[in-house]
């Protein structure tokens, strides 16, 4: 009998097609969970990716307080138009250190993954005291009062410590100068590369122009931050894997 005549046997008959078929699907199934199980991280590592500095953390948490997320996606796919329009697509280990992570569901306004460094801090203010100011036809609210509100330390050490047991690499140095640190990114006098030694390409300067901390400058420290830490000029994906 040829192999032909076999398949037409299989095809023929419902049971054996559908044994056959599950035994097929188990063994597929298989090879793509079982070594899941033995591997303690899918994420490739990626050079830059760091853990948000506590300025950068608590701008994020006003991202998410203020719900930007439902208007605004932080994932690039990797298709054409989108790398065109927003740059490199993302990768798993920009979004690492996010709990929750903030690739969103919904564009109504554009992709901010990459935004970092694409507009001046002034840009920023204005845009989100006025969005219309600057984006004629925007229907982005406005958020105004964030310039007003001074931003407070608040329970940012606990927060750091609830993500390292989540296991983001805070150190204990990073922790203990949680609330130094969180003051001195915002202030143009104090000293960039002490904070730089524990965060990396942490941008340090007076983000909201105003000499009081407000969480218009945590906001736009972290808007700043956003798709700046991997060099995409030297980055290479992992073949390996
Ligand atoms: C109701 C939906 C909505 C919400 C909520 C919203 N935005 Fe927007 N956003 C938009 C739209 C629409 C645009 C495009 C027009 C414009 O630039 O204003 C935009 C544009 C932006 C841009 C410019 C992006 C670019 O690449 O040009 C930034 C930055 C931004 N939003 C940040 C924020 C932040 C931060 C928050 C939360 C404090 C927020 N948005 C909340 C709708 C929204």
């Amino acid at each position: 009998m040829s192999l032909w005549k076999k398949h037409q046997k299989i095809e023929k008959n419902v049971t054996l097609l559908f044994i056959l078929s599950l035994l097929v699907v188990s063994i597929g199934g298989l090879v793509e969970i079982v070594p899941l199980f033995y591997i303690d991280n899918t994420i490739e590592k990626v050079e830059g990716v760091r853990p948000y500095s506590p300025l950068e953390l608590k701008g994020r948490d006003i991202y998410i307080r203020e719900g930007c997320y439902v208007c605004h996606s932080q994932m690039i796919r990797p298709m054409r138009d989108e790398v065109e329009r927003y740059g490199h697509y993302s990768l798993a280990a920009e979004s690492m250190y996010d709990h929750p992570f903030q690739w969103g569901s919904k564009r109504t306004g554009p992709d901010l993954a990459r935004v970092g460094g694409r507009y001046s801090d002034q840009w920023h203010v204005d845009h989100l005291t006025d969005p219309q100011s600057v984006v004629p036809g925007s229907i982005m609210p406005k958020y105004g009062f964030l310039k007003r509100t001074r931003l407070e330390a608040g329970d940012i050490v606990a927060e750091m410590k609830v993500l390292r047991t989540l296991g983001v690499p805070y150190t204990d140095e990073m922790i203990a100068k949680a609330e130094e640190d969180l003051v001195n990114q915002a202030d143009p006098d104090a000293d960039a590369e002490d904070i730089q030694s524990r965060y990396p390409k942490a941008q340090v300067r007076n983000f909201d122009g105003q000499p009081e901390l407000t969480e218009m400058d945590a906001l736009i420290a972290y808007l700043q931050m956003l798709g700046t830490l991997v060099d995409f000029s030297t980055f290479q994906p992992d073949a390996s894997r």
